[in-house]
């Protein structure tokens, strides 16, 4: 297994990663700004198969019609250049002052209209570029008071948006998917839709819930204290895992965005395993931050160090998979006994209450003392992890 990167890996990176100048809350940019065109062509130097963008990353905020043609034109000329694929877009409802309230779920409804235009603008221009997801992150969906906001019917507005939103990609007949991607708090101190779990509650709720899934990131989950592996695995038990944002987070605290593998290792490495067995077929899309201490080459360094974490883990979870002693691991785990159904073919309940060995016949003690071997099973991961096997 080669752990240099092809685009047949299907790596993609936000043009905001690699391009962030590192600004943040407490000082000021520590890289100069990144040209779209040049980080499309080192991208592809590097081996990814594409790239992903906000609105504003291509064409900064405000420009005029022809500004705006003018961005527009020198990235597809680069993209024809290198071959890089645009398969996912999403729309900066964020930074602009106008959205300090959140965009589709802004109290002002004048922002939620302009919110829905300079949406539906973009999701034309990703159309034409041959995306087929649209990310909403809804950074500034949230509040940071409980007496500012009525919750209900910002989920109403969301809603709405969202529905609406739908209806115009299906009678424009675009080929393209909505994935929201989740995220406890920062910037707003409450985000709406908080974790995985509420976003897949939420998406029942759409018009057009089929066409609507998720575009979970590591780190956000990570912010909430849960498993994202875990997180991921009811994504695509839900068929709803139509994007990822891969990164690195260590613990609950502020959003970290580092190198992929470079936070909860051991998740990572079930995640990894996780996505190539269990039929994830879209990008491995990093959204990290190149950390504020690197100039440019460490930028570069620091997007290949996702690609090659990836593939690493990759190759390490196969060789888990391959071994001899991990199998009979799981086998002693009964890992693979989760799979057969508790009930028979057609059994009623009173089957089940005919069954003496299901109950009066059963000794929980004798099942209750037996030991499982999880442990001895998670070492094995751990030392395929480190290499140590
Ligand atoms: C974050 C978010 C964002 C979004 C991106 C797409 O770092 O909190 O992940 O990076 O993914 O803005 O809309
Ligand atoms: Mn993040
Ligand atoms: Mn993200």
């Amino acid at each position: 297994m080669s752990v240099t990167p092809t685009p047949g890996d299907k790596f993609t990176f936000g043009l905001w990663t690699v391009g962030w100048p590192a600004n943040d809350p407490f000082g000021d940019p520590t890289r100069p700004a990144l040209d779209p065109v040049e980080s499309v062509h080192r991208l592809a130097e590097l081996g990814a198969y594409g790239v992903t963008f906000h609105d504003d990353d291509l064409i900064p905020f405000g420009s005029g019609d022809a500004d705006r043609a003018k961005h527009i034109e020198r990235f597809k000329a680069a993209l024809d250049e290198t071959g890089l694929k645009v398969p996912m877009a999403t729309t900066n409802l964020f930074k602009h002052p106008v959205f300090k309230d959140g965009a589709l779920t802004a109290n002002d409804r004048e922002v939620r209209r302009y919110a829905l235009r300079k949406v539906m603008r973009n999701l034309d221009l990703a159309a034409e570029l041959g995306a087929d997801t649209y990310v909403f992150w809804g950074g500034r969906e949230g509040s940071e008071s409980d007496a500012a906001k009525d919750v209900r019917a910002a989920l109403d507005r969301y809603r709405e948006g969202l529905d609406f939103l739908a209806d115009y990609v299906v009678e424009r007949g675009y080929n393209l998917r909505f994935a929201l991607e989740p995220k406890p708090n920062e910037p707003r101190g409450d985000i709406l839709l908080p974790t995985i779990g509420h976003a897949l509650g939420f998406i029942s709720t759409l018009e057009h819930a089929d066409m609507v899934g998720l575009n979970p990131e590591v780190g956000h989950e990570q912010m909430a204290g849960l498993n994202f592996a875990h997180g991921i695995a009811q994504a695509l038990w839900q068929g709803k895992l139509f994007h990822i944002d891969l990164n690195g987070q260590r613990g609950i605290k502020y959003d970290q965005d580092l190198v992929f593998g470079h936070g909860d290792l051991l998740n990572a490495f079930f995640l990894v395993d996780l996505l190539e067995t269990g039929g994830y077929e879209g990008p491995r899309h990093f959204d990290y931050k190149p950390a504020r201490t690197e100039d440019i080459t460490g930028v570069w360094q620091s997007a290949a160090a996702n690609m090659r974490t990836y593939l690493l883990l990759k190759e390490r979870a196969a060789a888990f998979r391959a071994d001899a002693e991990v199998q009979e691991a799981l086998q002693v785990a009964g890992v693979a006994e989760l799979s057969t159904p508790t009930l028979g073919a057609g059994e009623t309940p009173g089957d089940l209450l005919a069954d003496r060995s299901a109950f009066e016949d059963y000794d929980p003690e004798i099942a209750g003392a037996r030991g499982k071997g999880f442990v001895r099973l998670n070492q094995l991961a751990v030392e395929h992890l480190m290499g140590a096997r």
